[in-house]
């Protein structure tokens, strides 16, 4: 299968990729609080080091010519930790806006919010609307952060939206189709995760783009987010690009 079919998905980029990478990469960063115990640090280092981790893996997917990245930062479910933990999240993300906003538009970069944000408190609703609309303009790489983000919940909301536009008469029950919920997502307008790759060597999906993962390709492996590199990334993107992705249809390998 040539590179160009590969990238000819049901849900295709809309602008051309860098030779030889997947249109949009979703990468689920697990493993700080293990990384930090190997060490005998506190958790909150292994998040600290996981913020460096996501710079290196925004630089490296620009490189790679990626048009979308997009990680799982917080999830609706980890407000089940204990609460300092998730201040100190919420403390992380603050600061990866306010410190780096200015970097990421400079570089061209549009960064795209996913998940509930309205749980939110106000300072940081207000960060990520600014990150948003400062960049939203910018034509290279699509950053998508997923903040108190849940598969599950999101669709919930997409049904949510579509039942009201039903119920106000402006939406034919019988007119629902893919595009239809696709629309409805936090994700519309962002292609499908060509890939998925886990870090820390769980092997589950843990609520992450439920609906957006059906055809997507996923890696698994053992480093700890923290020590995510440019090689790790540029190794895995290899094996993605040795896959066969057939939605479905058959092999063209087997001819
Ligand atoms: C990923 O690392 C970061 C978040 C889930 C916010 P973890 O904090 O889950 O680290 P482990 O899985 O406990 O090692
Ligand atoms: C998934 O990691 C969420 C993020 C990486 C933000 P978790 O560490 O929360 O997942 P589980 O609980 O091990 O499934
Ligand atoms: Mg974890």
């Amino acid at each position: 299968m040539s590179g160009e079919a590969k990238r000819s998905a049901p849900n295709p980029a809309r602008e051309p990729t860098g030779e030889g990478a997947p249109a949009h990469v979703a990468i689920i960063m697990d493993g700080n609080g293990r990384w930090a115990a190997q060490r005998g640090l506190p958790r909150f280092e292994g998040h600290r080091r996981g913020v460096e981790a996501i710079r290196r893996a925004v630089r490296t997917a620009g490189d790679l010519g990626i048009r979308y990245l997009t990680v799982y930062s917080f999830s609706a479910e980890n407000w089940r930790r204990p609460a300092q933990e998730v201040s100190d999240l919420m403390g992380l993300l603050k600061r990866f806006v306010r410190h780096d906003l200015a970097d990421l538009h400079a570089s061209n970069i549009r960064v795209r919010i996913i998940g509930e944000r309205e749980a939110l408190a106000a300072d940081i609703r207000l960060l990520l609307d600014e990150a948003e609309q400062l960049t939203r303009a910018n034509t290279g790489l699509t950053l998508v952060i997923a903040f108190n983000y849940g598969g599950r919940q999101e669709i919930v909301q997409a049904m949510r939206s579509l039942a009201r536009q039903v119920q106000a008469g402006t939406l034919d029950p019988a007119a629902i189709d893919v595009a239809t919920v696709e629309g409805a997502l936090d994700t519309h307008g962002i292609p499908d995760p060509d890939l998925v790759i886990r870090t820390s060597g769980e092997q589950r999906i843990s609520n992450f783009l439920t609906w957006q993962t059906a055809y997507s390709e996923f890696i698994f492996i053992p480093t700890y987010w923290p020590d995510f590199d440019d090689a790790t990334f540029r190794a895995a993107i290899e094996e993605y690009n040795r896959r066969e992705r057939r939605f479905g249809g058959l092999s063209v390998r087997a001819g």
